[in-house]
């Protein structure tokens, strides 16, 4: 596969959104290949709509099941309709969460277990998993304070809508997954201010993107 696959991963709040709107311009500057950026849940018509079914907080009856699997096919879609075909044309795909999400949210914070949803997502994406994962990690408590700080420019949906010990059960997760694979996942301090995660972050792609690093 010619491109190269990287996501980002963190619990609600960590501010993904907004550093990964900083990061990509200065990062294409960088870069000799075209870098695309794409987010799940959604990133494709099919996967958008399913995206909306999910977080919708009228739909309060979903399953825990039923949500997983509503992830991972609308992972599926995704991975089929924009991040393969973008790898193969050469691309640097980020893609705003990935497995790992649905490993802390449904896994964890659902409390299905972690290793079948990975299973079924294994299933869903046929193994392809991304060359490095940038966890940024906040305490629950620091993310859903910013999220209540800017609940006016952001949908408030089901999952926000958890209890605490939801969202550190999810945290947990993803602390686990860090210390697991520490050659793939590498965590950055997002508590830090947004310039200086932005700037840890344009350093840990750098080893990673080397070979297109411009000069
Ligand atoms: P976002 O806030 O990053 O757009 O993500 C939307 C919500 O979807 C967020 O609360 C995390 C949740 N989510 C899961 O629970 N499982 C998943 O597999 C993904 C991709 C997102």
């Amino acid at each position: 596969m010619a491109g190269t696959f990287i996501t980002f991963e963190g619990p609600d709040g960590a501010g993904k959104t907004s550093v990964l709107k900083a990061l990509i311009p200065k990062l294409q500057a960088h870069l000799s290949r075209p870098v695309r950026l794409t987010r799940e849940p959604g990133g494709a018509k099919i996967s958008e709509a399913i995206r909306e079914l999910i977080l919708d907080p009228a739909n309060t009856e979903m399953d825990a099941r039923t949500e997983a699997l509503l992830y991972a096919a609308s992972r599926r879609q995704h991975l089929r309709e924009v991040i393969r075909p973008a790898l193969a044309a050469g691309e640097i795909v980020i893609c705003d969460r990935f497995v790992d999400s649905s490993v802390a949210y449904q896994g964890a914070g659902r409390q299905i277990g972690e290793a079948a949803v990975l299973e079924m997502n294994q299933f869903a994406t046929e193994g392809l998993a991304p060359v490095r994962t940038l966890y940024l990690d906040v305490p629950s408590s620091t993310g859903l304070a910013r999220i209540e700080a800017h609940r006016g420019d952001r949908q408030y949906d089901r999952l926000d809508r958890e209890s605490i010990a939801f969202h550190e059960r999810v945290r947990g997760a993803y602390l686990r997954l860090a210390a697991q694979e520490p050659g793939r996942i590498v965590t950055i301090d997002a508590t830090k201010p947004l310039a200086q995660v932005v700037e840890d972050c344009l350093n840990t792609l750098h080893s990673v993107l080397a070979a297109s690093w411009l000069a």
